[in-house]
Order: structure tokens, then sequence, then C-alpha cells
């Protein structure tokens, strides 16, 4: 089996990346290389992979690569993913995540060696269900909540999800598609919520949380989500959504005080700044159709954590090169002469 990874530069697609190295399977990992794409991340299992640079919203260039690699199973990790940024800018969003998908389901169709077409995980969200309230704890999104969206982000990830359900219903594509809360751990880029505000404690920098802190996120580890894909992907129904959470709500200046504990920093490193423009309360996953194919969360928040605070101290030329934005320099020295 020949899985083709796309996005794997990126912060889950690379945990999924080693994931799928460890269990020895033919990946060929193809990426864009934006600013949120590090092969640093890929480093440590080099020699177990193929690295392709391409963008998913190049038709020619995606049919060379499946005509070349000819992979088995497709799973799209790549997206412009950070929520701020899509409200900056959304035209990439809609690009990379909409046109980009669509892309790579009619490269699916088009060079399936049984006419069916090739298998594809699309890697979505649960922000396309909006959010819910802070005060009905009883409330948690299911595979049957409307598709509500917020941001440019969250409004792309959910028609890329619909025009997959609809590549299966009018070509029989045959694909899955997850729904996962927030993923945190090792290769996080330092602009999202954990990675941030460890990387600025360590630099000694302000800590900004947003309006109140009050919102409320339910956190997974990556690894966590990574067995997810992997099994839904053994076991899951061909057109399917799962939805993927670690029934770990937190609040946002909960985990910022825990991080600040952990790291021996003081409070008073916290910024309240200016709220985010429309903002979701809260996040919930209801994960019993994946648990029912045998899949639980095994990292407790305390444990991943710390498992990820450490790393962020054991790695910090990681993050740092990023911060500094040498990171980008790693591809023309490593591939400008190939
Ligand atoms: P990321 O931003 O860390 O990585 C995205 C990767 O995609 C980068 O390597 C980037 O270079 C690559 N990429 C971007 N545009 C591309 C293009 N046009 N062609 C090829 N490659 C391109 O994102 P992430 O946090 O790893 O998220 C991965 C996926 O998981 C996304 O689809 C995201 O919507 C989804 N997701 C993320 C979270 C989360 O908490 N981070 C939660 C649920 C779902
Ligand atoms: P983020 O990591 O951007 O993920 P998402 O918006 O996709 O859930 O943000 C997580 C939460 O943290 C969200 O409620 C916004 C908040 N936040 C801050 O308070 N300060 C920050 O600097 C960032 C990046 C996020």
């Amino acid at each position: 089996m020949t899985y083709l990874i796309t996005g794997g530069a990126g912060f889950i697609g690379g945990n999924f990346v080693h994931y799928m190295a460890s269990k020895n399977a033919k990946i060929v990992v193809l990426d864009k290389l934006t600013y949120a794409g590090n092969l640093e991340t890929l480093e440590p299992v080099r020699d177990k992979i193929t690295f392709v640079k391409a963008d998913i919203c190049d038709r020619n260039a995606i049919d060379r690569i499946f005509e070349e690699h000819k992979p088995d199973v497709v799973v799209n990790f790549a997206a412009e993913s950070h929520v701020d940024r899509s409200i900056d800018n959304p035209g990439v969003f809609l690009q990379t995540n909409v046109i980009g998908a669509q892309v790579l389901m009619d490269a699916c169709r088009k060079h399936a060696p049984d006419g069916l077409g090739i298998r594809f995980h699309q890697v979505g969200t649960d922000e396309v269900y909006g959010d819910l309230p802070l005060d009905r704890p009883d409330l948690l999104f299911t595979e049957d909540t409307p598709l509500h969206t917020s941001s440019p982000y969250s409004a792309s990830k959910a028609a890329a999800d619909l025009l997959a359900l609809a590549y299966h219903r009018t070509y029989k594509l045959p694909v899955t598609i997850s729904r996962c809360s927030n993923n945190y751990g090792p290769y996080h880029f330092p602009e999202k919520l954990i990675p941030l505000m460890i990387a600025n404690a360590l630099s000694g920098k302000s800590l900004p949380v947003y309006g109140k802190g009050e919102n409320v996120r339910d956190w997974l580890y990556v690894e966590d989500h990574c067995k997810a894909i992997d099994l839904i992907l053994e076991r899951g129904k061909i057109g399917e959504v799962y939805n993927i959470g670690g029934h770990n709500e937190m609040r946002n200046i909960d985990i910022v005080r825990l991080i600040l504990a952990e790291l021996g920093k003081p409070e008073s490193l916290i910024a309240y700044v200016a709220d985010r423009a429309g903002h979701d309360l809260r996040y919930a996953i209801d994960p019993s159709k994946i648990g029912a194919l045998g899949w639980l969360p095994q990292t407790p928040f305390s444990v991943g954590i710390k498992k990820t605070v450490a790393w962020y101290l054991e790695n910090r030329s990681w993050w740092e090169r990023i911060v500094t934005g040498e990171y980008r320099e790693y591809y023309a020295r490593m591939y400008g002469e190939r």
C-alpha cells in the first residue's frame, strides 16, 4: 500500500507521517511548504519517505505525481489552517482548502487502476459545526449537527467536506471524512494557542489572551488523532463522517495558566488583548461513532501537556528557527541543488 499524505510537512500531517513510518508504510509526502510547512519536521523519518514539493491546486503537477507514485490511499491534511489568517485574507483558504481538495479528488477518480476511484480521506475539523453555548455543557457536536460556520477557515473546510460527500454520492468515489477537535503536541506551528504561549513564555514575551480567555476548546493529543485516522482508513465505512475528540474541554485562560505553571513563569506575563472577530465560544465533540470502531483517546491532558512542554524545551531550535524565519532556508539548503 502506498499512502500519499498531503500537507505532511505541517503539524498533524507531520505527526501522521511519523506514525505511519513507524508502521513501515510506504509513504509519499506532498507539500507546498507554505509558511506552515517545515521539512525539519520530517528529518527524523527522511530515509523512510519520499518527499515531493507541490501545490494541491496544481492539476498538472498532481496528475504527474499520481502517475509516478500510484497511491492506493490519499490522506489530505494540506490546508490553510489558522482562523486569524483566514479573517485577514480569506482567498487563499478557498483556493487551497476547496479547490485543492477538488483537484485531489479528481485525480483519485482519473488515476484509479480499477476505475472505481482511489481511497480518499479528507481531514476535517469540528469548527464546521460552529460553536456551542458556554452554559450548556450537555450539548456536544455529533456527526448530525448542522454545519454552521463562523470563520472563512471553517467555511472553506465545510465546503471541502460537502464536496467530498458529493463526489461519493455522484461518482462513487470511496471517501471518508474525519472532523477533529483542537490538537496539541510536538511540531505545532507557534502561531496557535498552545505552542505560541510556550514559545512566548520561554522568550519572556507577553502571552496574548483574546477577550476574557473564557472560550472553550476540546483538546486532543495529536498522536491520538493520528491513530483515529489510521483506524478510519482500515475500518471506517465509505461515505461516512467521523467526529474525533478528547472529551477534554478547557478554557483558554486555564491552559495558559497551566503552561506558565509548568514552565515556572509568572502570571504577570498574561496580556488580555482584543477578541477575535466572530470568536467561537465553545467546541465539544461526541466521539461515540468512532468509539464504536474501537478508538479511545489514550493520552490524558495532564500527561500530554507535560510531554508537549518538554518537547518544546528539548527542541528549542525547531521553533526558534521558525520564529526567526530561518527554517525557510532549510529547503533551499537541502533540496536546492537536487
Ligand atoms: P498546518 O498549517 O500545520 O499544516 C498545513 C500543511 O499544509 C503545511 O505543511 C503546508 O505547507 C501545507 N499546505 C498548505 N497549502 C498547501 C497547498 N496548496 N498544497 C500543498 N500543501 C499545502 O495545519 P495542521 O494543524 O497540521 O492541520 C492539518 C489539517 O487538519 C488541516 O486540514 C486542518 O484543517 C485540520 N485540522 C486541524 C486541527 C488543529 O487543531 N490543528 C484540528 C482539526 C482539523
Ligand atoms: P487557535 O489555536 O488559533 O485554534 P482555533 O481558533 O482553531 O480553536 O486558538 C485556540 C483558542 O485560543 C481560540 O479560542 C483563540 C485563542 N487564542 C488566544 O487567546 N490567543 C492567541 O494568541 C491565539 C493564537 C489563540
